[in-house]
């Protein structure tokens, strides 16, 4: 195995010049704080963003930050002031950030900014390929960099490459009003794996894929070309043990050596040792909702009166961000709520709030998760929030209560924290009332649990985890896969075709011959599809066979004058040199009275879908409907056929957004095998672009050419993506 390459806009220290030197300061944010654990530990190398456009990097200093990069396993990609403007506080923070976060008002959808994110992405994709050996591993971190995987796997196919992404993936409804979403999920799916933090943000991304790219998904695996990617959730842990060290030599720490912070906080605490502290952490970010826990408190304090002077609310809000203009109005309204807040309730001897507006060093931090009683994080959305966590690793002695909003990714991970939904400003007040009076034996357990938790799930594990799963993705053997009939094989197949000596042909009609309509009866043949069924048709030693699921009805109109071979209704029929249809197999159709009023309760219940009565068959088709919605019924009809069914001689066929019940005696490969089985055939081809069409990839001898139309799990050599291709194969037999 070679090296693991980690890329990330940011890179763990974010580089500052002053009085014409450089300072390399730890980067702050889920992602910097908890791959840095992760990069100390391993052969790694860490490409991103050193924080510096190249404007602001004189040319005298350029090595020496090289050098100071090196140092921490790094090195960086350079962007221009506009470059920055465009892909990071455009695209990435005014369009990406918010949507995903369900700010839909704050995005905003510029082209040129679109524009610099594919150029941008385009470079740290260049950066990587300048150091990645085949065996190498890449790991793409975030909604910045969500080209890279797929701009990677352009040029090295076959390397491996896994993508997380730190924040939210939004509900369809939201995603879908990207201009350029298709890109975007398009750009993802180069990689190998593909992770998030919970579940819920796993499945809107599948829902989005299946929805936006019509892909095949089977479970958390994607079918996609010759590729199949894995979606998975993965919650990110923190460093526990560095936490928890921190706390107990925070707790050893003599007075004398205490830090500034430390010894004025304990002053408070000694002084009215009854007092509750309540910590909120954050970067200064809309998400956080700050502003909302602000006004939460004044409403706290008027509605619990008695607890005036008794309660502190400490802020801690990191500079980030800000030349993006929400961010700087944010700012505003923060430092006049916190100016508001303290003027209506301040005494000479007691301020509710205390605000800090920078950024500290760790020790600090550490400093206010060991001395606050209570955390109260509660972001309006986020996709993990690691500080919860990290609060709960410095209780050594398991006090403390955790006050977390129900929309945190890490919610759902700690269930022991009193869970609140931020906008229930009477629900948070009277949490903050159950915090300051839980006893501590409770408190202490709730943290017994989660502490057990975080220890033994901590960032390490994760990121194990994650690699493992990536690993065995790349080990895992794909040459069942459908390969894409590219320009070369087409050649090879229709060489063969031409020169063989007798050669027997399956097409089948809707979704391979024409496309799908909302009435079925519309998909009729065009005469560009006659004259190039004529053609094949006629030609010497070729037995073409239309093989369908259509009823025979359909058919006759449609291709009996014509004289093509064709079997209908899945095998039932067979019609040869424009003879009437007759019936190839002995099937029963007294079950069809049962059945059909079942399906006509599916029908009432699912908007969009109805019922296709065949002579032997019947079939409920669900195109027109919700896809979601849709499939979801499609596996509650499955469920009550098959109970219905029992013992009779049927079978229930999954189609192509269609399911058909008939005799299970019939399907399409046993109709081809029987045809098969009358001559010596030394060229068989067979296309088809569902289920039904499996059948026959399955069973015709495994020399066959078989294809299938889109990008679905098959049993087909070969695939092949519409119907547009699928004719020009064809033409190419003839011309
Ligand atoms: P986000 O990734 O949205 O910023 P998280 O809560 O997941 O939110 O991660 C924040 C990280 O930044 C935590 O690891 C925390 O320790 C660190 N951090 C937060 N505030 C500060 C601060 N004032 N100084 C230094 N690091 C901070
Ligand atoms: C979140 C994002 C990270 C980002 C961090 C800090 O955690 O998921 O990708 O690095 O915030 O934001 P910044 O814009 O300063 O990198």
């Amino acid at each position: 195995m070679g090296k693991t390459i980690i890329i990330s806009n940011r890179l763990p220290v974010q580089l500052q010049i002053s009085n014409g030197d450089i300072t390399a300061i730890p980067s702050v944010g889920g992602l910097a704080t908890g791959m840095k654990s992760v990069h100390s530990g391993g052969d790694s190398l860490w490409i991103g963003w050193s924080g510096l456009t190249d404007e602001e990097i004189p040319k005298a200093l350029a090595p020496k930050i090289d050098k100071a990069l090196s140092e921490h396993g790094s090195s960086k990609v350079n962007l221009t002031a506009d470059e920055v403007d465009g892909f990071y506080f455009g695209f990435s923070n005014r369009t990406i950030w918010p949507l995903f976060h369900y700010f839909l008002e704050y995005s905003e959808f510029e082209l040129d900014n679109w524009n610099i994110y594919k150029q941008v992405n385009q470079k740290f994709a260049d950066a990587i390929l300048k150091v990645a050996n085949d065996d190498d591993i890449i790991w793409v971190h975030d909604y910045q960099l969500m080209l890279v995987p797929q701009m990677v796997r352009e040029k090295k196919p076959n390397i491996s490459i896994g993508f997380f992404l730190h924040i939210p993936f939004p509900s369809f409804e939201i995603f879908r009003t990207l201009p350029w979403r298709e890109e975007i999920l398009e750009g993802l799916l180069g990689s190998d794996l593909i992770g998030f933090h919970t579940y819920d943000y796993e499945r809107h991304f599948l829902s989005s894929v299946r929805r936006l790219l019509g892909l095949e998904v089977s479970f958390n695996d994607i079918h996609m070309d010759e590729r199949v990617i894995k979606v998975d959730s993965f919650p990110m842990g923190i460093d526990y043990k560095k936490f928890s060290e921190a706390a107990l030599k925070n707790q050893n720490t003599p007075p004398g050596e205490q830090s500034e912070l430390q010894r004025r906080l304990y002053k408070h605490k000694k002084t009215d040792p009854d007092a509750k502290f309540f910590l909120s952490i954050d970067r200064l970010d809309y998400t956080k909702g700050i502003a909302k826990r602000l006004n939460a408190f004044e409403y706290f304090l008027n509605k619990y009166p008695q607890y005036k002077e008794k309660v502190r609310l400490i802020i801690l809000a990191v500079p980030s961000r800000s030349n993006v203009p929400q961010y700087q109005l944010l700012k505003r309204e923060i430092d006049e709520l916190v100016g508001r807040i303290n003027g209506e309730f301040s005494t000479v001897s007691w301020t509710p709030i205390w605000y800090f507006y920078r950024s500290m060093p760790f020790e600090n931090l550490i400093d206010l998760y060991t001395t606050c009683d209570i955390a109260w994080l509660t972001p309006i959305r986020d996709g993990m929030n690691l500080v919860a966590k990290e609060y709960i690793a410095t209780r050594t002695d398991r006090t403390g209560v955790l006050i977390l909003s129900e929309m945190a990714g890490s919610a759902n991970e700690m269930n022991e924290a009193i869970l609140i939904n931020p906008n229930n400003f009477e629900q948070t007040a009277d949490a903050l009332n159950q915090a300051i009076t839980m006893p501590v034996e409770e408190q202490q357990e709730r943290n017994r649990v989660l502490q057990k938790r975080l220890e033994r799930y901590n960032v390490e594990k994760w990121a194990n985890d994650f690699m493992g799963s990536l690993l065995d993705q790349k080990e895992k053997d794909f040459s069942h896969v459908a390969r894409k009939l590219s320009v070369d094989l087409m050649n090879t197949i229709v060489k063969d075709y031409k020169s063989a000596r007798k050669r027997l042909l399956f097409i089948d009609y809707d979704g391979t011959l024409a496309g799908f309509y909302k009435d079925p009866q519309k998909a009729g043949p065009d005469p560009e599809l006659y004259e190039l069924l004529d053609l094949i048709s006629s030609q010497e030693n070729t037995e073409m066979f239309l093989i369908s699921g259509r009823d025979k009805e359909t058919f006759t109109k449609w291709f009996l004058p014509k004289k093509y071979n064709m079997i209908v209704e899945h095998g039932v029929w067979l019609s040869r040199n424009g003879e009437e249809f007759k019936m190839i197999e002995n099937v029963k159709k007294d079950w069809m009275e049962k059945i059909l009023p079942v399906l006509e309760s599916f029908v009432d219940r699912t908007p969009g879908s109805f019922i296709e009565e065949k002579n032997y068959s019947l079939a409920w088709h669900y195109r027109n409907t919700d896809p979601d919605f849709g499939q979801k019924r499609a596996s509650e009809l499955n469920t009550v056929l098959t109970s219905l069914i029992g013992t009779d001689d049927l079978s229930v066929l999954n189609g192509n957004k269609v399911m058909e019940i008939k005799s299970s005696n019939v399907n399409k490969g046993r109709a081809a095998m029987r045809m098969y089985a009358e001559d010596d055939y030394d060229f068989v081809f067979s296309i088809g672009d569902d289920w039904t069409d499996e059948f026959m990839f399955m069973e015709l001898p495994e020399d066959s050419i078989t294809v299938k139309v889109g990008r679905q799990k098959t049993n087909a050599r070969y695939y092949v993506e519409s119907v547009k291709n699928v004719r020009s194969l064809l033409k190419r037999f003839v011309y």
